[in-house]
């Protein structure tokens, strides 16, 4: 039986990095909702409460009942867990003066507890709270103080009058899965492997074999349709659905013409170098038959959605004999997040669109992994890296980085002014030492640490990049001895983790003066470039 943690969510923004730390520690999580304890599976074998944006003394604030698992399984409480455990079992959680955000120092850490072996003292931890606990339960014991909150972190061996000291209960009021609590990963090992016993067996070999065998079973001799876009999810998933079930797996990529530069024919290259049986559709014509004129964004959208589907449809009906409608999808598209009000903001979508009749049941062999999981698996799996390092990419493609209508001349344009800049951002390579080395690796970009430094690319260091045109817009140039009056392009280039948030990338001013020379001298219809210098939120990644 895999052995699991379960992380209940309280509506905290880093509940999914809790849950991504856990993975790191090759041990398999679920985050549910707070009032969603899978009460009686007993490969549970630790709960994490998160934090909350809510106050334990708000009327709606959230509540769940411990008693189904203290006691039971080794429990730790984040934040908001923290000071819920406090309040509800005759501690006190206040409003004080000593409200703590950002960076502080741990201190009189009691290193003899099993959840700080080796901490030093002044371990540095972020903090984010506006209520202080201010007395911890009977039978607790604080092991941690900063030089502002007496009850940084606190313990029961065997509390509230409930199960043996194997099934204890810590509270620590920091954020140890932010990258800013230095020791926070050794503070969650403690916990996920020493306390709760984690085998760390949960890794990408590990997954591969129990899914392949899995999907053999499930799919037996049935046929599958897979839809590819280019991207690492379902190129992940075509290349283990093939690993499983082989030549019954047909993979359908379509071409809707706004794709990268030569997009189309190298992922078809890589995806037949893979193996995997595609049949690559040119449907350009048709997407820009239907789009001409099309200037609203949603619009565009709409008109981009359908035709897909119906390209798709009717080339996934030739195959009579499927039973499968396979899909990359992966775990933050499944996972219900809440919402302050604790309505869940976002459940598990489901392509639709495939006609009922076919009865195609569902199968998503990704949806328990983290991004930075299914690119392990990629490799284990033995992709090619460019494959797996690749920037997500909207569905509508270039369609929603050119403003107003589309014509094949201004994704001609655009593919030219990104496939530069994208080259750049590849061939620009850049020595880290330090925190900001930390930072990469974590993300899991693929570099060898030499002498404490590590090269990586600007490519690797973003979540995202690409040009936009601004077809809309004119603006006056002169080249040689000629006036111009012709489109700008804006280069777009953001950090981020899972999208929902993003800040614009600090690229290197000797970076961005080479990319706008060779834009403005090599595309012609372009005369200018920008540079995007807004975050999400107020702004999206993609302009349209
Ligand atoms: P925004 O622009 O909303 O984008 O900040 C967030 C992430 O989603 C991608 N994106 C899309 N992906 N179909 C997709 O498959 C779409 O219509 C779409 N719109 C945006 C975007 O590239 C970014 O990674």
């Amino acid at each position: 039986m895999t052995q699991k943690i379960i992380i209940l969510d309280f509506g905290s923004q880093t509940t999914q990095l809790i849950g991504r730390r856990v993975r790191e520690l090759d041990t398999f999580c679920e985050i549910l909702p707070y009032n969603k304890f899978p009460v009686g599976d007993e490969s549970v074998i630790g709960v994490i409460l998160s934090g909350s944006p809510y106050s334990v003394h708000d009327p709606e604030a959230f509540q769940v009942d411990l008693s189904q698992f203290v006691g039971k399984i080794p429990v730790l409480g984040i934040c908001y867990g923290a000071q819920f455990i406090s309040h509800t079992n005759g501690g006190r959680v206040e409003k004080t003066d000593t409200r703590e955000y950002g960076r502080a120092h741990l201190q009189t850490v009691d290193t003899q507890n099993a959840l700080f072996k080796g901490f030093e003292q002044n371990s540095q931890v972020w903090m984010s709270h506006g209520d202080s606990i201010t007395a911890i339960p009977e039978g607790f014991k604080c092991i941690a103080s900063t030089a502002d909150v007496k009850y940084a972190a606190y313990w029961a061996p065997s509390p509230l009058g409930m199960g043996g000291s194997e099934a204890s209960v810590w509270a620590v009021q920091f954020h140890p899965e932010v990258f800013h609590s230095v020791q926070g990963s050794l503070l969650l090992n403690n916990f996920v492997v020493d306390i709760c016993g984690s085998r760390q067996d949960w890794s990408a070999a590990s997954f591969i074999d129990t899914t392949v065998a899995e999907l053999k079973e499930q799919i037996g001799s049935d046929r599958v349709i897979l839809g590819l876009s280019g991207g690492v999810d379902s190129s992940v998933a075509g290349v283990l659905l093939n690993k499983a079930i082989g030549k019954n797996l047909t993979c359908i990529f379509v071409d809707h013409g706004m794709l990268r530069k030569n997009e189309f024919a190298q992922v078809m290259e890589d995806y037949k170098g893979l193996g995997l049986n595609v049949i690559g559709v040119d449907a350009s014509e048709k997407f820009f038959a239907d789009l001409k004129g099309v200037t609203d964004p949603e619009q565009k959208r709409k008109i981009i959605g359908r035709d897909f589907v119906e390209v798709f449809n009717s080339e996934a009906k030739k195959i009579t004999d499927a039973r499968w409608l396979a899909q990359g999808t992966i775990y933050p598209d499944c996972i219900e997040s809440l919402n302050i009000t604790g309505k869940v903001i976002k459940s598990h979508h489901n392509v639709g669109g495939l006609p009922e009749e076919m009865h195609l049941q569902l199968c998503e062999p990704l949806k328990w992994l983290f991004k930075d999981e299914v690119r392990r698996v990629g490799r284990q799996l033995g992709m090619p890296e460019h494959l797996i390092t690749r920037h997500p990419f909207p569905g509508p493609g270039l369609a929603v980085r050119i403003l107003g209508d589309i014509t094949p001349e201004k994704v001609r344009i655009l593919q030219d002014a990104d496939d530069i800049y994208i080259r750049g951002l590849r061939e620009y390579k850049e020595k880290l030492t330090g925190e900001a080395a930390r930072r990469v690796l974590a993300a899991g970009v693929p570099a060898q640490m030499q002498d404490g430094e590590i090269e990586v690319s600007l490519y690797d260091q973003i979540w995202q990049a690409g040009a936009v045109l601004l077809s809309t817009v004119r603006s006056v140039g002169v080249m040689g001895d000629e006036r111009t009056y012709e489109h700008p392009v804006a280069l777009r280039a953001v950090t981020s983790t899972d999208a929902m948030t993003a800040d614009w990338a600090h690229l290197p001013y000797d970076f961005m003066a080479k990319v706008s020379n060779e834009i403005i001298n090599k595309v012609h219809g372009v005369n200018r470039v920008c540079y995007d210098i807004s975050s999400k939120p107020p702004s999206t990644i993609e302009w349209e």
